[in-house]
């Protein structure tokens, strides 16, 4: 998703836009633009870079005016060309557009605006609007912009300003968010409402098909049809005490994050889990014990890590609340068209709420009658709204690209809502709930004595973070922490990894397993733990080095496989590598394994010199192609 900063007021519209980006600037955009009105033109400056590129364009061409629009965003067209950056230009220079989001049918509009005699400079959709505006624009930019949105398709937030209007700036918006910031005698647009929050702390958030008028004046909204829409001012909540984009003694924010897990399990927990001994509440669900006692079948549907979540989620709700779970790749969920039994309920999971595909399923699913719950961070984002639950899991801004803090408290919520249900339908033994919920309490301490390991886990990357190739294993619960801990190594690190089932990888991968590569196997106490043993037997014999993760104390996994008499130079005669888990429960051996998995990762990337924040091809947020 695109950041847009939008001003009007007495003030240099310059300065404010490019302050508002700054504040996005962790996300780690490379093309930046800026446009304001001024004596009867529209003048736009961009850059390729960060705002600092901006600034340093600034001094050598100067760009004033107190209506301004500013934008920034990654390059899609491979190599970052300021061509492509927005605010775009109509083909008159008269109406100016910056565009965050997807307009499915741009192509469309782009080949009746060229018949029509348009000649178009770029590639960009965000052109294609600038232009479209303008063919509707007779003076009332704000009737231009809803014709506009009328022809348009698809997933978008935007700003616009036309330079026969000098007096105002226009913001629309459909599934993606936008607000527009109240001020006196000063208004904004911003896409993400803590942009602004150095200017105001009060907004509207705009719905789907709603249209603002900003004059310095004040702010109007309406639908498209420019009929008035009522709304409350939402007031943007205070930052955590301390900044977030303030990195402290962490050299990077994924390192901050993940030591962040203590502090942010315990804001989770509270005022749902407070003691073993009292019932969990989870209000947000928005569900009565009666609906909790009618739910016939959960379907699990997000993507990447979210998804892993959910996969664990779904292990723990079958287990403990007897009821069937069924997983579905949120990508994929929309062209399966899948059968929603009556009786559905869904979990979407997702930090940011507003990844396309995850909204997509979930859409998917509540049209055919499914109840959507949805494990969501960030607050106000579209899928909350679209949600008949939601359950926040309270991470804080989670700034590195790849997620740590979000899924170890998605995991904890999930467990939550797990225990929750066994308690309502009465499905799980009381003295087990108990003690899960004993020791889900006492997650903090445990992070808290991984964390004091990191050293070790840092000794065991040493050893292996120049090896092309990685396999994941673990089984039950810990087949999810598999894949998560492989999708942390391959999108920081760049090493290739897969993460599978220890039993699955029998029927096929295992033939790829030699000594240039190495194996990670969680073999925590629990149901599985014979079962992985014996696989890490049957591991070992194909000569690829591994490191184990095993429950402190444990004797067999540091030689299982092991075999005394083969060659020193061969991996089969070496003990296994060791990385060790405090005790827990096998349903919350998730919670610890994923600690030293996120740490491997960390370390690996950092001793390959990679960027570990920002990493190649990826974004915070996945929206539409
Ligand atoms: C990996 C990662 C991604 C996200 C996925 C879903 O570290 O962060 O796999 O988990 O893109 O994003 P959200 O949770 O925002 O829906």
């Amino acid at each position: 998703m695109c950041g847009i900063v939008g001003y009007i007021g007495s003030r240099q519209a310059p300065e404010i836009c490019i302050n508002g980006l700054r504040q996005l600037q962790y996300r780690g955009y490379d093309l930046i633009g800026l446009a304001t009105v001024q004596d009867g033109q529209v003048h736009v400056r961009t850059a390729t870079g960060k705002p600092e590129a901006m600034d340093q364009l600034l001094t050598s061409e100067p760009l004033t005016g107190t209506l301004g629009i500013g934008h920034s965003t990654w390059s899609d067209q491979g190599k970052a060309s300021a061509q492509d950056a927005h605010p775009h230009l109509s083909s008159n220079h008269r109406i100016a557009v910056a565009l965050s989001g997807t307009v499915e049918n741009h192509q469309e509009l782009r080949e009746n605006l060229t018949a029509a005699g348009c000649e178009f400079r770029s590639q960009s959709a965000g052109e294609v609007v600038a232009q479209l505006v303008q063919t509707h624009y007779e003076g009332d930019l704000r009737a231009a912009v809803c014709r506009a949105m009328e022809q348009m398709q698809g997933r978008f937030a935007l700003a616009a300003m036309a330079a026969d209007s000098p007096d105002e700036l226009v913001a629309a918006r459909r599934f993606l968010p936008l607000v527009v910031g109240i001020g006196q005698g000063e208004q904004y647009i911003a896409t993400d409402m803590y942009s602004i929050r150095d200017e105001t702390d009060r907004v509207y958030v705009l719905g789907d098909d709603e249209v603002a008028l900003l004059t310095a004046e004040g702010i109007e909204l309406t639908d498209l049809q420019m009929k008035p829409v009522q709304r409350e001012p939402f007031v943007i909540p205070q930052p955590a005490a301390a900044d977030p984009k303030d990195k402290g003694d962490h050299r990077h924010y994924m390192h901050k994050e993940i030591y962040e897990q203590p502090d942010v399990i315990r804001n989770c927990l509270a005022g749902r889990l407070t003691s073993p001994d009292l019932p969990i509440q989870l209000d947000g669900l928005n569900m009565t014990e009666q609906d909790i006692r009618d739910v016939r079948q959960i379907i699990f549907s997000a993507c990447g890590t979210a998804n892993h979540a959910g996969m664990v989620g779904g292990y723990l709700m079958e287990k403990l609340a007897r009821i069937s779970c069924v997983f579905e790749l949120a990508a994929e969920l929309p062209s399966r068209d899948p059968v929603v039994l009556p009786g559905s309920m869904c979990v979407g999971i997702s930090q940011s709420g507003e990844t396309n595909d995850t909204l997509m399923a979930l859409r998917d699913l509540k049209s055919k009658g499914a109840r959507v719950i949805s494990v969501l961070n960030a607050e106000d984002s579209t899928i909350a709204r679209e949600s008949d639950g939601v359950l926040y899991i309270h991470a804080g801004k989670e700034i590195g690209v790849a997620s740590t803090k979000a899924y170890t408290l998605q995991v904890l919520t999930l467990s939550m809502m797990a225990l929750h249900f066994a308690e309502v339908r009465g499905t799980a033994d009381p003295e087990l709930i108990r003690s899960l919920k004993k020791e889900l309490l006492l997650t903090p301490a445990v992070i808290q004595q991984l964390l004091s390991r990191e050293d070790e886990v840092k000794a065991v990357a040493q050893k292996h973070y120049d090896k092309p190739d990685a396999f994941f294993l673990g089984r039950g619960v810990n087949m999810a922490s598999a894949m998560e801990g492989s999708l942390k190594l391959k999108e920081t690190s760049y090493i290739h990894s897969e993460g599978y089932s220890a039993g699955e990888v029998r029927h096929g991968p295992v033939a790829l397993l030699q000594p240039s590569m190495f194996v990670v196997a969680i073999a925590a106490q629990g149901e599985v733990y014979d079962m992985m043993v014996a696989n890490l037997g049957g591991l070992k014999g194909r000569s690829a080095p591994i490191i184990a993760m095993a429950t402190d104390g444990d004797t067999q996994v540091p030689t299982a496989g092991v075999d005394p008499a083969a060659d020193a130079s061969d991996p089969t005669s070496q003990p296994n590598d060791m990385i060790w888990l405090p005790p827990t429960h096998e349903f919350v051996s998730p919670i610890a394994a994923t600690i030293p998995l996120q740490l491997l990762a960390y370390h690996m990337a950092d001793m390959k010199g990679e960027g570990i924040d920002q990493p190649r091809h990826l974004t915070k947020t996945v929206m539409p192609e």
